[in-house]
Formats: structure tokens, sequence, C-alpha cells
């Protein structure tokens, strides 16, 4: 079994229900009583020790595990098993008192200070050593304790120091440059240093890009986020070592925050048993559950489907936007129920019980300050016992038979200044591409470049600037085989040194494209032009961006109307081997995307959902089951082909499902 499937077999095959315990804020009279409450609510997991340090290792070397003992075995002996944090994740003010040098440094040169939270460089090794005795600590007090179904490590690494810029950081910046280039000349090259006066002559002239007159070179920044990731990645494998020997057994996680863009998450997740995502929705944004879907998708993908956790979610208002609005009744039901849908097998919360003191204290949680007789507790009450009935679906698989592209180096590149535009947000440009395919209930499977894609009917590849030789052979090889993709504009510019490929882009696509683009010529804000098809038909208006295409064997399907470029091509389709290969040169508007999106998958023969729904109502299958989600204001009816029996309650449906206005089923057969 894996190391993931030992969580789940520990807790009986159930979903994971629960959240973040803080105990050592409280007086000891409440542990017993918050146990109790757990148990009636339905919590089978809870984390602990996430900001414990300074609470277990008062002094440095002086450990305090009595009261963690006591907690630990209390959750225990109520049955509630642990998922425990190696308490790295906030250095006790004594590592910054001992080691200045271990605060982190701004790009502009500013020493952050204690009295917050994750105040560590990365690359410090007071800080590692000190992070590593501490995981071994935990491990070998804890390590054997029957309450132990996971490991936490460290909590949101890079979430408010993503990078450090201090001389440590110089210095481990060098060392990572070194093994990438081998040599001075190596590095000089793939920099283009002749540029600007800006050549190496020795390693230790090398500095992170600091705040400097004017640009930084692109490959120095691209290739310091590179550094940043692997900075954050090499602290997680030096706990993830002593975990991994000194408690095989237990399985090992690290919660991420969806499409966070200082972590390449791809490299990550390989190095976790599973993977566990924190998830904060905007209540105010009427549009978040399409970015919370967004985000559960690709946490399922970077494991390649297997179960993902829900590790933090707010039962209500969160205490960190300029306005914290709580969420509205049936809505944490409802995005909780998305999450399972899309592949999660453990619902939870930051955090259990609210604070009373601290920058939190006005963060939600599920038992709020009004009590247990409150409408959150009470929704948190009612989820538990759903969730206990959602037991068919954990292990299920998530069919999707489209893929998205998506890379962080790319992103990296992509969003860097002295570009065509600075204007262009590839979290935006996802969304654009994802939110029409969501829309019309067709699931997504994220991949990374250069994934083996046979598995998908329809590859979507949202402007990937940077594009490696051998993710490239591998999109032209997926055409070839009969593939369907869709490429949009500023892709394949250049490669993974920031290079601008010579000869037209998308550098090596332009033969799968079957064009050449020669020239970007970015909109302004505001700028809109008309999308024809060939034969004058309206499809729609472009903005953003448009560029000069000159096709080679690529048939146009839209053209632009209006701007410099009028009469141009806007979006082509080239059949190549057995496939076809499609290149949107434009930012279509949202109606003119769909089309061409559904378009692509009656193309590429997408099957279409389980089940036919009115707008904004989330159609998605897992396993035999189909999860039914109303996420607009009104009531809905949703048809059956054949009656279908409720997961949740057991309700049998006959010849429609009646949803409440944000409301919520999950059936429990193939609906077909
Ligand atoms: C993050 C952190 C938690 C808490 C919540 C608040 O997810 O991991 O410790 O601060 O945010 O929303």
């Amino acid at each position: 079994m894996s190391p993931a499937g030992r969580l789940w077999e520990r807790l009986g095959g159930r979903i994971a229900f629960g959240g973040d315990y803080n105990p050592e804020q409280w007086p000891e009279a409440t542990w017993a009583e918050d146990v109790e409450l757990m148990q009636a609510a339905g919590v089978n997991l809870v984390t602990v020790g996430v900001f414990s340090w300074a609470m277990l290792e008062p002094r440095p070397g002086e450990l305090d595990f009595g009261w963690l003992d006591r907690v630990v075995d209390l959750l225990h002996e109520g049955g509630i098993a642990v998922d425990l944090a190696t308490a790295t994740a906030s250095p006790p003010p004594w590592l910054a008192a001992r080691h200045p040098e271990s605060l982190p440094v701004t790009r502009d040169g500013v020493r952050l200070s204690t009295g917050s939270r994750q105040a560590y460089c990365p690359s410090s090794p007071a800080y590692r050593e000190a992070a590593v005795r501490m995981a071994t600590a935990m491990a070998e007090r804890y390590g054997q304790h029957p309450a132990l179904a996971l490991w936490h490590v460290n909590n949101e690494y890079g979430a408010h120091t993503p990078a450090c810029y201090c001389d440590v950081s110089a210095r481990d910046f060098r060392a990572w440059l070194e093994r990438r280039y081998g040599d001075l000349a190596a590095l000089n090259a793939a920099w283009g240093t002749a540029f600007w006066s800006q050549r190496y002559g020795a390693w230790d002239e090398i500095q992170p890009p600091r705040l400097a007159p004017y640009s930084s070179n692109p490959v120095q920044e691209l290739d310091f986020h590179r550094f940043s990731s692997d900075a954050l990645l090499a602290c997680y494998e030096l706990e993830r070592e002593v975990l991994g020997r000194l408690t095989p057994q237990v399985p090992v996680t690290t919660n991420f925050m969806g499409l966070f863009e200082p972590l390449d998450y791809w490299d990550w997740a390989a190095r976790e048993d599973v993977v566990s995502h924190d998830a904060y929705p905007d209540p105010e944004d009427p549009v978040s559950h399409v970015d919370a879907a967004l985000a559960a998708d690709l946490m399922r993908s970077l494991r390649l489907g297997q179960p993902w956790m829900l590790m933090e979610q707010a039962a209500s208002a969160v205490n960190w936007r300029p306005r914290n609005r709580p969420k509205r009744p049936g809505a944490m039901r409802r995005i909780s129920l998305q999450a399972v849908a899309r592949g999660a097998d453990a619902i939870m919360y930051f955090q259990w019980r609210a604070a009373r003191r601290g920058s939190e204290r006005f963060h939600s949680a599920m038992l709020p300050h009004a009590g247990t007789r409150s409408r959150v507790h009470g929704e948190i009450r009612a989820l538990g016992a759903e969730l206990g009935r959602l037991a068919p679906v954990v292990g299920a698989r998530v069919p999707a038979q489209v893929a998205l592209l998506h890379a962080w180096d790319s992103w990296w590149g992509l969003e860097a200044p002295d570009h065509p535009s600075t204007e262009l947000r590839l979290a935006d440009r996802i969304r654009d591409h994802y939110r029409p395919l969501w829309d019309a209930n067709v699931p997504i499977d994220v991949r990374p470049p250069g994934a083996d894609l046979s598995a998908y009917r329809l590859v979507v590849v949202p402007n990937l600037y940077l594009l490696s030789a051998e993710a490239a052979a591998g999109l032209e090889r997926y055409v070839a085989a009969g593939g369907h993709l869709l490429v949009s504009f500023f892709s394949g510019v250049v490669d993974e040194q920031d290079a601008v490929f010579a000869g037209g882009w998308p550098g090596p696509l332009r033969e799968v494209l079957g064009l050449a683009v020669e020239e970007h010529w970015p909109l302004a804000p505001g700028e809109t032009l008309g999308l024809r098809g060939p034969d004058g038909t309206v499809l729609g208006t472009a903005s953003q961006w448009t560029e000069v295409v000159i096709p080679a064997g690529a048939e146009v399907v839209a053209q632009l109307a209006g701007g410099d470029l009028s009469g141009g091509p806007a979006v082509t389709r080239h059949r190549h081997g057995d496939g076809v290969a499609t290149y949107v040169a434009t930012r279509p508007d949202p109606d003119a995307m769909a089309a061409l999106l559904a378009a692509a998958c009656a193309d590429a023969g997408v099957d279409g959902p389980p089940l036919q729904a009115p707008p904004g109502v989330e159609v998605v299958r897992r396993g035999d089951a189909v999860f039914l989600l109303n996420h607009t204001g009104e009531a809905v009816t949703v048809p059956l082909a054949r009656s279908a029996a409720s997961l949740l309650d057991g309700t049998r449906h006959e010849e429609a499902v009646e949803l409440a206005p944000g409301g919520a089923e999950v059936l429990a057969e193939p609906a077909a």
C-alpha cells in the first residue's frame, strides 16, 4: 500500500475532516472539551504543532514536549488522528537573537524582523540546522505514537518569504549556478552577459538580482526564481529525509497554495506522499468558485490524479483581506463538496477553535467565538455528517480528456519586465482558457510541458512563453499521432535560457501550427477589435494582444477587424500528421473564447458532461458518483435520464434533481 493509502486506511476509508488545532493558545482545561466537540462534529484528523516551535523549544536545545504529549494522547483517546507538524514554520525569537543573519532580506536590502511569522532565510544554515533538529526531535518523540497519521512539514513554504537576497543566499545562489552551468563561460553565454558590460570574471562577482539602477539581467532573474523555489525545497527535503528515515511508514505532506507563483509545485509534489492545499476563495467574488475549481484540478494533477487533501479553508470569513465577508449559508458546504468532486479526500480548516488573541483573532473557525449554537458551527457539524456518507468516493479518480499545460519557469519568464507588454498575467490567461471549459462542465487535468499527453483528446496551452526543445518535440509528436492542440499567443517565444527564438514564433512549434509570427503587436487597455470569420461573419471581439501571423499551411479561421493589423489572422487551424493544431493570436472575448474551445472539444471528440445542467451548475463525475453544485442564487432543476439515489441522504430522484439556491447533491450511480 502506498504511504498515502495508509492515511485513509488509518481513517477507516473515510474522508478526513478536521482542521488546524492550536491548543497551546488555550488553557489545558479547554482541551477535553475540544476533543468532545470534535467528536460531535465528526472530526477524525487534526493538524497540531504548526506554530508551536517556541513552546516546544523555549530556549535553544531545551525541549518541552510535556504539553504536546498530553494533547496527542487526549486526541488519540478521543479517536482523532493527528497530522503532526514538524513545527518549523516559524522559528522562535531566540533564533534571530542568536543568529540575526537568519532573518530574510528583501530585494531592496531591508532585513525583516521578528514578531510575525516565517521570518527565516531559506538558505540560512542556522535556520536549517535548527529546523532539522526540531523535525528529528518530533519524529523521535512521536514517530511511534498511534495517533500519528501524517507528517505536515513546515507550513505554506514561501507564503510570506518566497525569496531572500542576503549574502548567505547570494553564496548559495552561486553554488546553485555552478551546479547548473559548470563553468563561468557557460553562465556568461546563457545569461547573455555580453550585453551592458555584465560579463563575470569570477563566481563571487555574481549577486542575486537585488535592487539595481535599471532592469536586471532577465536570465539572472529567471535563475533566481528557480534557485529560490529550490532553496525552499531544500529546506523541505532536509526535514523529509529525517522523517523518511525515522518513520518510513508515515506519509509526508506540506501544504500548497494553488496557483502560487513562487514555487514550482511540479518539483515539490514529486517529493510528497500526498498533495495538500489551502484554499481561500473570496466570498465577495461571485466567481471565486471557478478559481477554486481550477486550483483543485491543479492539486489533483500534481500527483497524476491521486486524491489530495484540502488542508485548510475558512469556515467563514478570513482576516487578511481589506474587507472580510463571511461565507453565506451553504457556501462552505458547496465549496467543500466541490473539492471532493475534484478529487479531495480531506476537508480541513484553518482552524478548529477561533483565536482570542493574535493577528488572526477575527478569522473564522470551525468552533467560532459565538460557540456551538452558532450558524457556522451548525454548518460544520452538518457537513461532517454528510462527509461521513461519502466514503464510497474515497480513492476514486476524476476522469479528464482535456489537459491544460502549465509551467512555473514559463510563468516567471512571461511576467518579467521589458516585454512587448507587461500587462500579461498568466493566472488571468489561464482563467480565460479554464472558464469556458468549466462552464461547459468539461473536466481538465493540468500537465507540465514534456508530460506524456497521449491520454488526452485535447491539449490547451495558454501562453507558454518559454518552451524547451523537448517539450516542443512532445507536442509535435502528440499532434502527429492524432492529438488536438490549442496554443495561445506569446507562446514559444524563448528557450529555457530566455533566449529569443530566431526565425519567427512560436519557435519550435511553427511547423506544427503551420505559421510564423513575425511581430508582437500588443493593444492598449480598453482597445477592442472585431473578430471576423473569413466570410465576414462576426465572431466577437479581441483585446490585449495581436500579432503579425504569416500562415505557412495553416487555414485562417478568424481575422482581426480594425486596428493596425486589420484583416490579419487572429485564429488559425492546421492539420499536422493525424492531428490538428489551432493557434489563437489574440485574446478573444469570453463568448468567442467559449465558441473556440467548444469547437476544439467537438473536433477532438471530447465527451460531454454526464448530465446537462443549467448555467452556473457544476457537474463533475468522480468514480461512480456525480456531483451537482448549484453556484447560482436561484433554484434549478437538473433533468435525469434515469432515476438516481443521493449519496448524501439516500433520496431517490426519479426524473430530475431539484437544487436549492447554492445547493448541492451527490448522485450515487452514473446518471447518463
Ligand atoms: C494560511 C496559514 C494559516 C492561517 C490561514 C489564515 O493558510 O497556513 O496558518 O494563517 O492562512 O487564512
